[in-house]
């Protein structure tokens, strides 16, 4: 009898282990393109009875970056952690800081953001669905998430995300670079190792979003494994839930076991 190939008996295993991540811990692939990314931010507006409000990621990242947002403006990086108040979008803070009728339509128009009722809510639904489609028809494509490969819309020019906004931003200096790559081996033989590139994230997450909390400044320090990935840690934090899918492991696994 011939001998199984021990890298063809690990890429089994890892085929396996993907079946089960996904059967169990997985709760965000199965978000349609067009929602995925959206966050339902109801931590007061559920206790007054009112509808949530619905913030889009794909909108507003087609416009600035990550870090102008989870940097400067503090948003949280998990889902109802802000504890945005009327208040705060008045004195400019959060969605204020944007929504003044200059940089975007103004806090006045309340019900561009707080649906009226649930068939409103659904009619804005409906309305989100058409502009997603509009935008994506000129975007480099991709499989999963927003079906957009974001990475590539910057690089082609079809989206410029201001990474600056004055009055709330330091006046930028020159930009912080590293383009340190942080390769990584998995725990499981057999199944290509992770590059993570420093140039390709700082461009929409500078270094804050990711340090000194989720990640040590010290080459292999971090612990981290595929499991609390899909729990929506470390990578997981951004990778299932905002940035590309977690479906799509050979962009993480991508380089070749030598042999
Ligand atoms: C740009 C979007 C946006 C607009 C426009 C907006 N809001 Fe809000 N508002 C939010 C978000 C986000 C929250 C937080 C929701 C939550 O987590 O429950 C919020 C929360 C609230 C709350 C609950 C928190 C609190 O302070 O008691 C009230 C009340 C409220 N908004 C009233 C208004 C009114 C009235 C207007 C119009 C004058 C308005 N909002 C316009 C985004 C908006
Ligand atoms: C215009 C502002 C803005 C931009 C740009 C933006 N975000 Fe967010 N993000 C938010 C808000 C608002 C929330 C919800 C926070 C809350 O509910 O307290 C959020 C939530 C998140 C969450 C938590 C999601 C969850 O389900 O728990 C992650 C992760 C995240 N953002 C990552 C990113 C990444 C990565 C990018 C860039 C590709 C990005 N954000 C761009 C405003 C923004
Ligand atoms: C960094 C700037 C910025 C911040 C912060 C921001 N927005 Fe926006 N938003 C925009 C711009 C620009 C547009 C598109 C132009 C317009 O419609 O005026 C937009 C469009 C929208 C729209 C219409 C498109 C859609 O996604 O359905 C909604 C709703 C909205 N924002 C909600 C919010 C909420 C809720 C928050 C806070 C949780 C927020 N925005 C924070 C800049 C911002
Ligand atoms: C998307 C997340 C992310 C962003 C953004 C990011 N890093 Fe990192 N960084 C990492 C990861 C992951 C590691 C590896 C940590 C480990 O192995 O424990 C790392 C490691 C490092 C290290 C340790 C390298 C060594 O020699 O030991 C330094 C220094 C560092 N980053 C600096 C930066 C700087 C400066 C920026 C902004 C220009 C930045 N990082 C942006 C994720 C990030
Ligand atoms: C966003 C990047 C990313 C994606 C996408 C990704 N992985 Fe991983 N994977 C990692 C990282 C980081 C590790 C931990 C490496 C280490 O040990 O330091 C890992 C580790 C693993 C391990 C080793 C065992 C363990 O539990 O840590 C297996 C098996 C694995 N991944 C399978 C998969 C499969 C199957 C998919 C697709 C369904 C996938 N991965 C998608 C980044 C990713
Ligand atoms: C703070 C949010 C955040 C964290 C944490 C994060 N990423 Fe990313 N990553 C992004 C964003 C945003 C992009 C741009 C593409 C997109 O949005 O789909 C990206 C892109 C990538 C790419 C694509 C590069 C290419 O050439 O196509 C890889 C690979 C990747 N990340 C791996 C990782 C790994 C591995 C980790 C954990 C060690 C990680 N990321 C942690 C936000 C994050």
């Amino acid at each position: 009898m011939q001998k199984i190939p021990q890298k063809a008996f690990c890429i089994g295993i890892a085929v396996f282990m993907a079946i089960s991540f996904y059967g169990t811990e997985q709760t965000q692939a199965a978000a349609k393109s067009y929602e995925f990314g959206n966050v339902t931010m109801n931590h007061a507006t559920k206790s007054q009875g009112g509808e949530p409000v619905i913030f889009r990621h794909w909108s507003h990242r087609s416009k600035y970056t990550c870090r102008l947002c989870h940097v400067d403006l503090e948003f949280s990086q998990v889902a109802n952690e802000t504890g945005v108040l009327e208040e705060d979008n008045r004195a400019g803070m959060f969605c204020g800081a944007c929504h003044n009728g200059k940089e975007a339509f103004a806090i006045d128009n309340c019900t561009a953001c707080h649906p009226k009722n649930k068939q409103h809510a659904k009619e804005m639904e409906r309305q989100a669905k058409r502009d997603f489609q509009k935008l994506r028809k000129n975007m480099p494509p991709s499989v999963y998430g927003n079906k957009i490969d974001w990475m590539q819309a910057e690089v082609d020019g079809k989206i410029t995300p201001k990474d600056f906004l004055p009055g709330i931003s330091l006046q930028k200096t020159a930009k912080l670079v590293n383009k340190r790559d942080e390769p990584r081996t998995p725990a499981l033989p057999g199944l290509p190792d992770i590059i993570f590139s420093h140039s390709k994230h700082v461009v929409w997450n500078g270094c804050g979003m990711c340090h000194p909390d989720t990640f040590a400044l010290e080459t292999g320090k971090t612990k981290m494994s595929m499991k609390e990935i899909t729990q929506g840690k470390f990578c997981g934090r951004c990778h299932g839930t905002i940035a590309f899918a977690l479906n799509d492991c050979s962009r993480c696994h991508s380089k070749p076991i030598s042999q």
